[in-house]
């Protein structure tokens, strides 16, 4: 692609020599993001689009390694996961994203990167027990086992040099790096070994103050809650639990709604000021639970409002989608290409 032809609400091709290059995804699940996400991994993509050149993917190919039926829902799933990317402030016009299934490339670097990977060396990927367990399956699909494998070829295809992404995909990058250096051995240097980016911050608690806020654990607060919801939901967090009247002195630390006020907050002296007051047994739960709702709809409204603008204008996301799809399949054509002729693919021309 030349310079001029990056059109309005693209990224600039020329971005790519002087700043590395990140990929991440996710599933096309049913389930939205929640706070916890948002806090997780949202809000370091958000920043890194504007360090790096970003790749972000919907993995719709990688739905079908736990399911072949009722796929009709996942195209439902796609527009609302695009959207909740894009009311969170992640900008097509400094990101690509792009739907994997658009880039049938893809299967076929699947398929050479599957000849380098043993199946006693698929089998040892710790989320395959993780799973089957999860969708009930006493053994694996052929197609399962190579989940990761698929996701090496997602990487590796637009050449990222750094994946942003939870410790639970950490092994999956591993085996990325495997490939890249085995397939570099074989066959010269084509790839670049990527390295997983893990956000080092705690995680979230859940409002029922477990140590983990879960899409079904019914304890999460997500972006597209109303603010009665939302409102409803904090005043029945859990809170310290030995705190029986507010003239007891209560514990801040482990409080998951001290845990979101220093995260959702942005007024810290406000903060600081209900902590010492709680502490000292002079604030009542309810005004700490009241300031937290103010902060939350001040994060939240925003994202909701631009959440609405976009789910108005269905045809606007399928065109990011189409443009960042076109783009990745740009950099795809251009992989395969080196990759077919190290490989020696090439006996009849290219
Ligand atoms: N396996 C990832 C998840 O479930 C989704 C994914 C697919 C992905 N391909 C990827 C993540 C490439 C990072 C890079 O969350």
């Amino acid at each position: 692609m030349s310079a001029q032809a990056t059109a309005v609400g693209q990224p600039s091709a020329s971005a790519k020599k002087t700043r590395k290059r990140i990929l991440t995804g996710d599933r096309p699940t049913a389930k939205s993001f929640h706070i916890g996400n948002y806090y997780g991994t949202l809000a370091n993509r958000v920043k890194l689009q504007d360090e790096y050149d970003s790749f972000f993917l919907i993995a719709d190919y990688h739905m079908l390694t736990t399911r072949v039926a009722d796929l009709e829902e996942i195209g439902k799933n796609i527009r609302e996961l695009v959207t909740d990317y894009l009311a969170v402030g992640i900008d097509p016009t400094k990101t690509t994203i792009y739907l994997q299934s658009l880039i049938p490339e893809v299967t076929e670097l699947f398929l050479y990167f599957a000849m380098l990977v043993t199946v006693p060396r698929a089998q040892r990927i710790p989320t395959l027990k993780d799973q089957m367990r999860d969708h009930n399956l006493a053994v694996p699909s052929y197609g399962l086992l190579g989940y990761p494998i698929l996701q090496a070829a997602d990487i590796l295809m637009v050449k990222g040099d750094l994946v942003p992404v939870g410790r639970d995909q950490e092994s999956h990058v591993e085996l990325t790096r495997e490939i890249a250096r085995r397939f570099n051995e074989l066959f010269g240097p084509v790839f670049p070994i990527p390295e997983a980016l893990i956000p080092e911050g705690g995680m979230l608690p859940g409002t029922d103050g477990a140590g983990k806020m879960g899409k079904s654990l019914g304890n999460a607060i997500f972006l597209t809650d109303d603010p009665k919801t939302v409102e409803k939901k904090v005043r029945g967090m859990y809170t310290d639990p030995n705190r029986v009247t507010a003239t007891t002195p209560g514990r801040v630390e482990g409080n998951p709604v001290f845990a979101y006020h220093d995260t959702f907050n942005p007024n810290k002296a406000e903060v600081d000021d209900l902590k010492r007051r709680y502490r000292e047994g002079t604030v009542r739960d309810v005004e700490v639970k009241e300031k937290l709702i103010v902060a939350l709809e001040a994060f939240l409204q925003p994202i909701r409002e631009r959440r609405a603008r976009y789910a108005a204008d269905p045809k606007a996301v399928e065109r990011i989608i189409r443009e960042g799809s076109e783009r990745a399949r740009d950099e795809a054509r251009k992989t395969l290409h080196d990759v077919r002729s190290a490989m020696h693919l090439d006996y009849f021309g290219l």
